[in-house]
């Protein structure tokens, strides 16, 4: 199959470009040009960690809308936001969200923002699908657009729907990540965030370059909080790139697909203007992500030897390590946790309460099982990019 990019840098034919051999190659970082049915459908099924999806509201508006002072409200009226029918608006749904249901992978998550004019229908045929849902986040809006003609409230939201591919399945959630952007209090699903404006709108001859561009910080909570660094993140209405931009700022790859040459150039302008953080910043402790790993592993990997000697944090008693990982204080046997628990009498972690002895220092073994952690991590890392290289 030949490659089928265009001139414009990253911008590519999604459909018949990326393959190796026949067999479909992942188009990391690169926006693909097309249906998001054909192109997803050309995509490796089970590839992608996340899809953040803004589709086609279907609005439906009949007239113009005027402001108070008759000047014309820049609403959504261009062609693909037009159904024919709500029959028609479920059948594509239908259509994008089963193909996008392939690429995912089955430990993937998927978020669909959409406003009163089609989120609930969105929502019921990710039901039908079998996406379970996992949240619903409502995006208020600090500077919404007021209802001209005061016949109806002020629509101030959109919300999300936040759901994983497989019910049960293990899954990507960055609790602490989220905990600690909001002053570490648990994160609500009410997010209060401002429509993108000012610098941050894209405009091209001083009007708005896309009607419906989304606020960046929307998107930093979603990707922080579902995906981790070297994650892959598909948008298949990528629009001005908003998920592609966030996605590379925070070390995320990207895959974006949309049908608008103008919004394309405009997207990648945007994304090739942007640094990512540097990867020290964006490697973030979220405890149950981490590595389990046994105490045994320690002996097994010859960081601690059998024979070893252990002080127990509190007071001045002793153990000796065995060969099968337990550890030996006096006449108690068993796991360094157990015989911490035994000698304080009280539920007790012995992570934290021994210590080894290193060049004549004592030092927690703690430290040990962190060393042994991030090689395994390093390890699966250059795994990952050799797969991802192949
Ligand atoms: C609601 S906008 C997304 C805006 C985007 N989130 C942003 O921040 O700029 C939907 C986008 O999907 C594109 N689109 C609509 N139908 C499409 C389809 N079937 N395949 C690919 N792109 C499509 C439109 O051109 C539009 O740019």
């Amino acid at each position: 199959m030949s490659a089928n990019c265009s001139r414009l840098k990253g911008m590519c034919n999604g459909v018949g470009d990326g393959y190796n051999l026949g067999v479909p190659t992942l188009p990391l970082n690169r926006i693909l040009q097309g249906n998001c049915i054909d192109v997803l459908n050309s995509l490796p099924e089970k590839s992608v960690d996340l899809i953040f999806a803004d589709p086609p509201y279907n609005l439906q508006l009949q007239n113009d809308l005027f402001r108070p002072d008759l000047s014309k409200v820049d609403a959504v009226d261009d062609n693909w936001d037009k159904f024919s029918s709500f029959e028609k608006y479920d059948e594509f749904t239908s259509n994008w969200l089963r193909a996008a249901k392939r690429v995912l992978k089955d430990t993937g998550t998927i978020w669909v923002i959409g406003s009163y004019h089609n989120i609930y229908r969105v929502g019921a045929v990710m039901q039908d699908l079998g996406y379970w849902i996992l949240n619903d986040v409502v995006w208020l809006k600090t500077n919404p657009m007021p209802n001209f003609r005061g016949v109806r409230f002020t629509n101030a939201h959109e919300t999300l729907l936040w759901a994983q591919k497989e019910q049960g399945a293990k899954y990507t959630f960055n609790h602490k990540a989220m905990k600690a952007l909001n002053d570490d209090l648990q994160m609500r699903s009410d997010w209060v965030i401002p429509l993108a404006t000012g610098k941050e709108r894209l405009k091209t001859n001083g009007t708005k370059t896309h009607p419906t561009q989304k606020p960046e910080a929307l998107l930093y909570r979603v990707i922080l909080s579902t995906t981790n660094p070297g994650d892959v993140v598909l948008d298949p209405f990528f629009g001005s790139g908003t998920t592609g931009a966030v996605a590379k700022k925070l070390g995320r790859n990207f895959i974006g697909i949309e049908r608008e040459t103008k919004y394309i150039k405009a997207a990648q302008k945007r994304i090739d203007a942007i640094k990512s953080a540097p990867a020290e910043a964006l490697d973030l402790p979220e405890k149950r992500n981490q590595e389990r790993v046994p105490f045994g592993a320690l002996v097994e990997n010859g960081y601690l030897k059998p024979g070893q000697k252990l002080q127990y944090a509190k007071g001045k008693r002793e153990a000796t390590i065995l060969a099968n990982g337990h550890i030996k204080c006096g006449k108690l046997i068993g796991s360094i946790h157990m015989v911490a628990r035994e000698l304080t009498n009280a539920p007790a972690n012995g992570w934290e309460m021994w210590l080894y002895s290193e060049r004549g220092k004592l030092k927690p073994i703690n430290e040990l099982r962190e060393k042994i952690r991030k090689a395994i991590t390093a390890k699966s890392a250059k795994n990952a990019k050799k797969k991802s290289l192949s």
